[in-house]
């Protein structure tokens, strides 16, 4: 079946979704900010970044171990993410849930603000917020009965440190060996299996627990569609998978 009518069937059980309001469940990852010039993460590492090991410099021990490393890491990605400005494929996912309200739910393992600045503010974040900035070790004010600090009246450096006590200031994404958040969790796996149809945009399904959303949608009687233009480790989860981009393809299966 070539994509041509691949797009087609898929068209067809989305309208059907839309029809029952029977739920979509819309997961993206990486490839979903590419064409925004966003890398994604498994290619973000170039330049001078190419010598670290992805894994260290996005956790914690690594951020304990060369603070001023891995916050340079994030200032430099956060800056990418403020210059960079949605695309077409998010712009197709906003519309859509404003032309169908209730029907979309949209899960995101990207830290980026992209599909909340195209109009998915409620868009669930498994991976946190790059853009946010939270207390690496608990406030010693909020530990005595005071009130937390406000991460924002850190004193300035890099990474930022309170005033008060010296407690580092780090970036509000979860870090491998961090927990995810429960309540985004929740919502998305309660979401893949209720829906009627899911698509995973732009992501190689390579991480745990977002990359098993798929699987439970399947178990759960979804349909289940991959948008990827390489293969990924949902291919075979997939009762369809098309090969194409997120600013290309989710406009026209989604219009
Ligand atoms: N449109 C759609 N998909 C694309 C595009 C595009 N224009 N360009 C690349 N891709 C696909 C790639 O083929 C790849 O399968 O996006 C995927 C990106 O995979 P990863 O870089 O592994 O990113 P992701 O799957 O989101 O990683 C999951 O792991 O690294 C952690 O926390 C990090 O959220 C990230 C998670």
């Amino acid at each position: 079946m070539e994509d041509g009518s691949k797009q087609a069937e898929v068209r067809s059980w989305l309208a059907a979704a839309v029809r029952q309001r029977a739920g979509l469940c819309v997961l993206t990852g990486a490839g979903m900010s590419a064409e925004s010039g966003i890398p994604t993460f498994r290619d973000a590492l170039t330049g001078y970044w190419a010598q670290f090991d992805p894994m260290a410099l996005a956790s914690e021990p690594g951020f304990r171990t060369h603070p001023q490393r891995v916050w340079d890491w994030y200032a430099e990605r956060r800056a990418g993410v403020r210059a960079a400005e949605p695309h077409a494929g998010h712009r197709a996912l906003a519309d859509f849930a404003r032309r169908h309200p209730g029907v979309l739910t949209l899960v995101t393992q990207n830290v980026d603000d992209l599909h909340q600045r195209a109009g998915n503010v409620d868009t669930l974040r498994l991976h946190g917020d790059i853009l946010d900035d939270l207390w690496l070790d608990p406030c010693a004010r909020q530990v005595r009965g005071g009130k937390v600090c406000d991460p924002a009246w850190a004193e300035a450096g890099c990474p930022p440190a309170c005033r008060e006590c010296g407690n580092l200031v780090r970036p509000g994404v979860v870090w491998f060996g961090e927990h995810l958040p429960l309540r985004a969790l929740d919502a998305a796996q309660r979401a893949a299996g209720q829906c009627a149809l899911m698509l995973v945009v732009g992501t190689s399904g390579a991480v745990w627990p977002a990359a098993g959303l798929a699987g439970q949608a399947r178990a759960a009687g979804a349909k289940v569609v991959v948008l990827n233009p390489a293969p990924s480790e949902l291919d075979g989860t997939a009762h369809l998978v098309l090969r194409g981009t997120a600013a290309c393809t989710l406009p026209a299966l989604l219009a």
